[in-house]
């Protein structure tokens, strides 16, 4: 088995997984679902009983992780298939709706990509079809595995930086350009992820501005605007027409700031005791020195498929659920109709 871990946690999944009843499918093994299959493979060894991806040249690219994994390229013989009980989607957004009603109708719990479907009204019908099967439904929105944001809440959580007051966020890279949907589907699921997870609340104003260079009506940059209950507010800059790749998040309180930048060799995570109070009607400007603040070092992905092999084998319930991804979607979709009347606009 690849060593993704230290070898005590390694060993000790491979133990459980030998006890418990967990056998996976991966669909689509395109260029991020031959990151599950990777980790997969290193995390459960044959446990990862099955790959699929309806283009057959890619079993090619799954033999190079390893000659053993198994591969079919038709997919309903994995979504049909009696070796698996838990399943991972990764195949393009506009397929997760039919391929995850598919494979939970036949008793799978299912692990689906990014973003859970195009509809609201679809991802709320693979919610209700989840609960009434009694299966787990997680959906990829990884960075919520990734410790330094678990720091982040948990710092925030503990008053580190007093009253929430503003979060904005930056993805953005000299990227992979996506024929069949612009930036804001592409990379800002995670950024609105990340933010519903940090407020703990749903926002009650979303804009959205975009522009479009490569192709028409495919945004390439967008800025969406959040306003939250409690004067919190955030705005979320996307691009994949960028000269290098940033992931910034900045989180501002009345107390201080807390800034994550996952783009950054080290000290990913940072502490900036900077702020104003208020001395009667003057502010005072406080302006202390950043502090690096220590996170574990685990791989998300690898965090997420965990997370997954637990909720399935001592049903937990998904710290991504459905009605994670539902909200987060609905946040997506009302974002995407500003875009779209400034669009209008444009025209
Ligand atoms: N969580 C993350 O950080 C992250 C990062 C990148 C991509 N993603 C998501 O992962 C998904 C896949 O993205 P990608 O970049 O790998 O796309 P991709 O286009 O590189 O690969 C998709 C693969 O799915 C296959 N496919 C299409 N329809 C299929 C079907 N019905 N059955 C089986 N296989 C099918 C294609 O042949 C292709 O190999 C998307 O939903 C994307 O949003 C998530």
């Amino acid at each position: 088995m690849e060593k993704l871990y230290d070898a005590n946690l390694q060993q000790a999944v491979s133990q459980e997984m030998t006890r418990l009843d967990f056998r996976l499918g991966i669909l689509g093994c395109g260029r991020w679902g031959l990151n599950h299959v990777r980790t997969a493979h290193g995390l459960f060894g044959d446990k990862l009983a099955l790959v699929s991806d309806m283009n057959g040249g890619t079993a090619a690219k799954v033999a190079q992780i390893s000659s053993s994994i198994k591969f079919t390229s038709d997919p309903d013989q994995l979504i049909d298939s009696r070796d698996i009980n838990a399943a991972i989607v990764a195949t393009p957004a506009e397929t997760h709706y039919e391929l995850a009603r598919k494979l939970l109708e036949s008793g799978k719990h299912v692990l689906v990509e990014k973003p859970i479907t195009l509809e609201v009204s679809q991802a709320r019908e693979l919610v209700a079809l989840a609960e009434e099967k009694k299966l787990k439904l997680m959906v990829g929105h990884v960075l919520l595995y990734h410790p330094a944001v678990l720091k982040l809440k948990e710092l925030l959580a503990a008053g580190k930086i007093g009253k929430l007051q503003y979060i904005y966020s930056n993805r953005l890279n000299f990227g992979t350009v996506r024929t069949e949907e612009n930036i804001l589907w592409s990379f800002a699921p995670h950024d609105i992820s990340i933010i519903q997870y940090l407020t703990g609340t749903k926002p009650v104003y979303v804009s959205a501005r975009g522009a479009s260079f490569l192709q028409s009506n495919i945004e390439d940059s967008t800025i969406t605007h959040l306003s939250f209950p409690g004067n919190i507010h955030a705005h979320i800059f996307v691009s994949w027409l960028h000269p290098f790749k940033e992931q910034r998040l900045v989180v501002i309180g009345d107390k201080g700031m807390l800034v994550f930048e996952d783009s950054a060799p080290k000290d990913k995570l940072r502490f900036y005791p900077k702020g104003f109070s208020k001395n009667g009607r003057a502010l005072e400007k406080f302006d202390g020195d950043f502090e690096v603040v220590p996170h574990d070092n685990k791989q998300p992905l690898a965090e997420e498929h965990l997370h997954f092999f637990k909720c399935v084998t001592e049903n937990v319930e998904p710290l991504t659920d459905g009605r994670h991804a539902v909200e987060v979607l609905e946040v997506l979709k009302l974002a995407e109709e500003s875009l779209k009347a400034e669009r209008g606009k444009r025209e």
